[in-house]
Formats: C-alpha cells, sequence, structure tokens
C-alpha cells in the first residue's frame, strides 16, 4: 500500500533513527548521541517509517529563526518513492517560523543536492575540506521563507 508516516524521535524510536543514520551515512551519530537530542529543545528530529518499517529520518536544529538541517537519510530499499520529501515538509510544517533554512552537503552527493534543489535550496557557498574520509568540500545551501529576496 506504500504508507508513509512521519513521527518525531522519541525513547520508542530512537534506535530506529539511528540504526538508519549508521547504514545510510558514512559519518552517522552514534545512538548516544540521538539519545541525548531528546532532551534538547532546539532538535527537530522526525522518523519516517513505510508501510510501518523505518526507512528514513531528518534531523534539524532550530535555533532563533534558523533551522540547521543536519542530517536526512532514507535507506536504499525505499529510495525514490518521495519519503526524503515528505520528511522536509513534515519538519517545515513543525518549524512555520523558520525564516532560514541551511544545510552542507558533499559537492560529489548529487542525489542529494538535487533534492535540495528541487525543494527550493539554493547554492550559497564552500566549505573547503569540510568533510573527512574522504576529504572533501561542503557545499552550503540555503532557503529563505518568508523574505523577499
Ligand atoms: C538523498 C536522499 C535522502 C533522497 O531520499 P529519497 O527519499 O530517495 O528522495 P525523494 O524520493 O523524496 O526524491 C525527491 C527528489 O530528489 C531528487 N533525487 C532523489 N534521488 C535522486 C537520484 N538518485 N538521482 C537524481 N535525483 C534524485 C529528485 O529530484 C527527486 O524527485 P523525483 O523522484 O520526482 O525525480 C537519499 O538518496 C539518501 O538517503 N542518500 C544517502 C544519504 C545522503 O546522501 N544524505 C544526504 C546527506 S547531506
Amino acid at each position: 500500500m506504500n504508507r508513509i508516516e512521519i513521527t518525531p524521535m522519541n525513547e520508542s524510536n530512537v534506535s530506529a533513527v539511528a540504526q538508519v543514520a549508521s547504514e545510510n551515512l558514512p559519518e552517522a551519530w552514534s545512538l548516544e548521541t540521538y539519545r541525548n537530542q531528546l532532551s534538547n529543545p532546539n532538535d527537530f528530529t522526525f522518523l519516517a517509517c513505510l508501510d510501518g518499517e523505518p526507512a528514513g529520518f531528518i534531523s534539524v536544529w532550530y535555533v532563533l529563526d534558523e533551522a540547521e538541517i543536519n542530517n536526512v537519510a532514507v535507506s536504499e530499499k525505499f529510495r525514490r518513492k518521495g519519503i526524503a520529501s515528505a520528511l522536509f515538509a513534515a519538519v517545515e510544517k513543525a518549524l512555520p517560523n523558520a525564516q532560514r533554512w541551511v544545510l552542507e552537503v558533499r559537492e560529489s552527493n548529487e542525489k542529494a543536492i538535487s533534492l535540495y534543489k528541487k525543494l527550493g535550496f539554493e547554492n550559497a557557498g564552500i566549505r573547503k575540506n569540510f568533510y573527512s574520509k574522504p576529504m572533501e568540500n561542503a557545499i552550503i545551501m540555503v532557503k529563505r521563507h518568508g523574505e523577499e529576496v
């Protein structure tokens, strides 16, 4: 049936978030780090399940009017079904007053860059050698809400 269900990270799904992260991100946070976010008032992490199975997550920190996307990942078998887009929609709905959305992405990560462009993010600069293993530049991407540019 392909039903996407999105829930905020909580005690009962935090290990599913950490597992999706470890399987899909080269520099994933540990379970302990995700668990610590449960008491971080600035953390907005959501888990997406497809037909009840953990499929993807997004992790965002919201400070003042800025939302920083720490990570987004979808397990391989669930990709290209709109899950990352649905996770962005959920966190944007949860943070209606966020004016500026910002993220970093490896410059070789074409899938993610095309997702972010589709969602309205624009290139805003480069951080040289930002990533390790392998070392690579980060592209900074930004999306503004509620402001005429
Ligand atoms: C990037 C990622 C999160 C996308 O998740 P997803 O659930 O497959 O994305 P969606 O289905 O919502 O895709 C939305 C749009 O993104 C773009 N996109 C997604 N995957 C793509 C791919 N493999 N090639 C080209 N464009 C792609 C397309 O524009 C797509 O729209 P379309 O399917 O209508 O063409 C997923 O590939 C992933 O987890 N990759 C590994 C982890 C990662 O790189 N995370 C980002 C770290 S910054």
